[in-house]
């Protein structure tokens, strides 16, 4: 949900902002912008609606000069996507610029108050009223910036990440956040600021997470400092980056999300790493043994995520149902948070992000960590803000994931979730050993398996070229593979901007069976476990209805096969693993739908990433 960059030190900042905006462009990409301060103190800003690349041609004649600058991709929440509305902002008298990533939820008030100031407003954005709100601070209180900043945020209700710059100081930037996430790269001379280490990690591999509320005062040749809104003084704690260089390129795939459906067999060998011990007899999650007290004593356990995460969620109130057999409820963080939820102190939570920066499961924690129940995160994004206030959590360790439809990091949550409920289940004594034992090996395999799936490619993107012409999908699946449905329709949406529907297979005759013609495509996940049998009848069902069916079915399957106009087929697993199989073909489904009907794969419209608006 828009992405912000900035640079003050000795080198050229405006290659380094765009290399930086490139890198953020998952995060929102309608309009994009860039702040400088030249060599004569002149603050010039350069904005474009579209892509960074749009912005890089507008700026192609334009005196980019300068050592100091801010830059942002926008993702539109306040005011449509135009150049007008693009960050960077001026404030009134054009000395300040500013660019923010949140959203500012009083801003009409303070809107009306500056107005009756005299100030006046260019753009639609919550934006400008707060570069504005800054400069009458500034102005009014004889304040330096840092502290008009500071300030100016007191009186401001909502979520931000800003930086800001003042023409009549070259030397320095202040940043601050609260909600939105924030990071400072600290190099020789030099300070760097994004919204995720992406951009830093080619300059430096030391960063300072901004915690919420604070202010940051970024000035040459000085140490970075740290105030809170509420004037406490912070001495900035160094971390060092694990990220590599490697990890943020396509590495001869045509899009990122190719390239982390296939890295999927690494990435879930690097999840386990540590955890599933070598002989595959034992799990040891750290987060699980530093509380097993309060995992084992839970009356009831709540899952709470969005979009693919919470997918995961829902995987997992079946594993956790079956092996803890202890009751699990999955909830839409954004519905959770608002509908006045009954939270006991011996609830567990657990909060599923691959960002760890979404706005609404991150509002969800704190409703329930205001209740007393303790809170279990399962994040990708080290240091995000999510995993920073759970009380213990688990990282998927999947590297980024750049492609906005998400596919590694779902299938590591799954895994991360599965090792939980089996950690509960076995320390509960709720399962048998032999039963945790063999579910350990089978999990263990689930890599080379997930290899053989993905052998399959080109036959799938031989026949996705025969669906692109549908206007809808229906996907059905049953137990663990009814949210499996979910995510492969959510795929297919997300990317190709075909309509589709994930259902239980048995409640298709309850509506949709009414939409199924030789037209309709019907995606069936049937591995041959559970409800394989009901299944067959519901494929019978469809087929009786002319319904083309593209089935996932388990290897030497016959039965499924015969009925289907085109099956894949996935290794025996236990059941309570099929998903990490099964979601493998679905995903590259939506994939080369998506590549024939020429769409942007990585980056499809009106999507973010990082959703840090509510
Ligand atoms: C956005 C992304 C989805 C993601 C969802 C939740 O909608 O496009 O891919 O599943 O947010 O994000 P999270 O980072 O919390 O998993």
């Amino acid at each position: 949900m828009c992405g912000i960059v900035g640079y003050i030190g000795k080198r050229k900042a405006y290659p380094i902002l765009i290399k930086g905006l490139h890198r953020l462009e998952y995060r929102g990409y309608d309009s994009a912008g860039v702040a400088l301060i030249n060599s004569q103190g002149q603050l010039n800003i350069y904005k474009a609606k579209g892509k960074v690349a749009e912005l890089e041609a507008f700026a192609a004649d334009k005196d980019t000069d300068g050592c100091i600058g801010i830059a942002h991709t926008r993702w539109a929440t306040h005011g449509e996507p135009n150049q007008v509305n693009a960050h960077p902002h001026y404030s009134e008298s054009e000395e300040l610029a500013i660019i923010h990533n949140g959203i500012i939820e009083n801003y009409d008030v303070l809107k009306q108050g500056l107005m009756q100031h005299g100030y006046t407003f260019r753009s639609d954005t919550d934006t400008e009223v707060l570069v504005q709100l800054i400069e009458y601070t500034k102005r009014s209180t004889h304040l330096n910036l840092r502290d008009a900043v500071q300030q100016a945020l007191n009186q401001v209700v909502g979520a931000y990440a800003i930086a800001v710059l003042d023409k009549n100081n070259p030397d320095a930037i202040v940043a601050a956040r609260k909600g939105s996430p924030l990071v400072i790269g600290i190099g020789d001379g030099e300070f760097f600021l994004a919204s995720d280490a992406t951009p830093i990690v080619e300059y430096t591999d030391r960063v300072v997470y901004i915690g919420d509320e604070e202010v940051v005062w970024l000035q040459r040749d000085c140490d970075p400092e740290i105030v809170t809104l509420s004037n406490v003084q912070k001495t900035p704690e160094i971390k060092r980056l694990e990220l590599t260089l490697s990890q943020l390129e396509k590495c001869g795939y045509p899009h990122f999300m190719l390239k982390e459906i296939y890295e999927q067999p690494r990435t879930l060998t690097d999840s386990m790493r540590g955890r599933v011990n070598v002989d595959l007899s034992n799990i040891a999650l750290s987060g699980f043994i530093d509380n097993r007290e309060r995992f084992l004593s839970a009356k009831r356990i709540i899952i709470t995520a969005c979009g693919t995460s919470w997918h995961a969620g829902l995987i997992a109130m079946y594993a956790m149902e079956e092996f803890a057999r202890v009751p699990v409820e999955v909830e839409y963080s954004s519905e959770f948070r608002y509908r006045k939820p009954v939270i006991n102190k011996d609830d567990v939570v657990i909060a599923i992000s691959q960002s760890g920066e979404t706005a609404d499961t991150l509002a969800a924690i704190q409703l329930a960590k205001s209740k007393g129940a303790f809170i279990f995160s399962i994040c990708n994004v080290v240091g995000a803000s999510i995993p920073r206030v759970s009380d213990s959590g688990c990282y998927t360790h999947v590297g980024p994931e750049i492609g906005v439809a998400s596919t590694k990091a779902f299938t590591a949550q799954v895994v991360a979730l599965t090792m939980l409920a089996l950690c509960i289940g076995r320390e509960k004594g709720t399962m048998s050993r032999e039963q945790y034992l063999h579910i350990v090996r089978e999990l263990g395999q689930i890599p080379d398996k997930i290899e053989r799936v993905l052998g399959q490619n080109k036959r799938i993107a031989d026949f996705a070229k025969t669906f692109t012409y549908a206007q809808n999908f229906i996907y059905l699946g049953r137990g663990y593979n009814f949210p499996v449905a979910m995510e492969g329709a959510l795929k297919l949406k997300e990317i190709s901007y075909i309509h589709a529907e994930g259902y239980p297979a048995a409640e298709m005759k309850h509506g949709p069976i009414a939409l199924i013609s030789q037209e309709m495509p019907v995606v069936v996940v049937a591995p041959r476990c559970g409800t394989y049998d009901k299944i067959v009848s519901n494929i019978q069902e469809i087929k009786a209805r002319k319904g083309r069916v593209i089935a996932v079915v388990t290897e030497g399957d016959t039965q499924v096969t015969a009925m289907a106009d085109y099956a894949i087929t996935i290794p025996e697993t236990e059941e309570c693993l099929t998903p990490l199989l099964s979601v493998i073909p679905l995903q590259l489904l939506a994939y080369h739908i998506a590549v024939v009907k020429g769409c942007d794969v990585d980056q499809p419209r009106n999507l973010a990433k990082s959703v840090t608006v509510e």
